[in-house]
């Protein structure tokens, strides 16, 4: 019950900008999961609400340009990418719960900056061994508020050969749009990227910016 009360204050704390601060501290913490520190503050409704049109630039850097990431229809194993909208709407369809799927939920794992979440991986990052994940690859965490219900999506995609910046980042937490572009800039680049750059190394799972490969 605490826990969960602190995950769902973790998830809530996530739709607060600005991001880069509350999350600084995964890169050099990246272990223990619990630099962030959890608010008290509870934002029930859309606070940062994006609307169609205005695609990531609520969620961007004071200061820096809204990213403009590559826009893509999606099909079933390949997530919409571009308008954050769209992103949203392409997960909402559920074609990722037909990917190689964790059967259930399961609280946060250890070093990581999402609440209690199920994972599925598509057939490309699935099937991948070691080094570098194929262009295509793709995964979709859903993530699951302190009461369990389902209250938004992270996503991956591998859209290019490279480190960070060949990766498509998402996460939505209800109307909060917290990241959406590749890793070279925004909030992809300062939120997601410092934290998924350590799967694989001291101790935690995985390989090539991807902690959790589901077979
Ligand atoms: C503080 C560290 C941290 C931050 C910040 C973080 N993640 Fe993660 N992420 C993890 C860990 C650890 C996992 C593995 C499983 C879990 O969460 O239980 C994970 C899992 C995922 C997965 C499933 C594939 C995988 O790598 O296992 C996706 C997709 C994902 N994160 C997207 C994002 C996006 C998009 C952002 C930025 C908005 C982000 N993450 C920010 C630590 C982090």
């Amino acid at each position: 019950m605490t826990s969960d009360a602190r995950l769902f204050a973790f998830a809530t704390a996530l739709t607060l900008a600005p991001f880069a601060s509350l999350l600084g501290g995964c890169e050099s913490d990246g272990t223990d999961g619990t630099s962030p520190t959890p608010s008290s503050s509870v934002a029930p409704s859309a606070s940062t609400t994006t609307s169609p049109s205005a695609t990531t630039s609520s969620t961007t850097d004071a200061g820096s340009p809204p990213p403009t990431p590559p826009a893509t229809a999606g099909n079933d194993q390949t997530p919409a990418t571009g308008d954050a909208a769209a992103v949203k709407a392409w997960l909402d369809t559920k074609a990722y719960t037909k990917w190689a799927c964790e059967p259930t939920p399961h609280p946060r794992r250890t070093g990581s900056g999402h609440s209690a979440n199920r994972i599925c991986s598509n057939g490309l990052l699935s099937a991948h061994g070691a080094g570098e994940y194929p262009v295509g690859a793709a995964s979709v965490k859903e993530l699951f508020d302190g009461n369990n219900n389902l209250n938004g999506y992270a996503m991956l995609l591998k859209v290019k050969a490279g480190a960070a910046e060949s990766f498509y980042w998402y996460e939505n937490i209800g109307a909060s749009v917290i990241a959406n572009g590749t890793g070279d800039s925004g909030s992809a680049k300062s939120v997601c990227t410092g934290c998924h750059s350590g799967a694989g190394a001291n101790g935690q799972s995985g390989h090539d910016f991807v902690f959790t490969q589901v077979k």
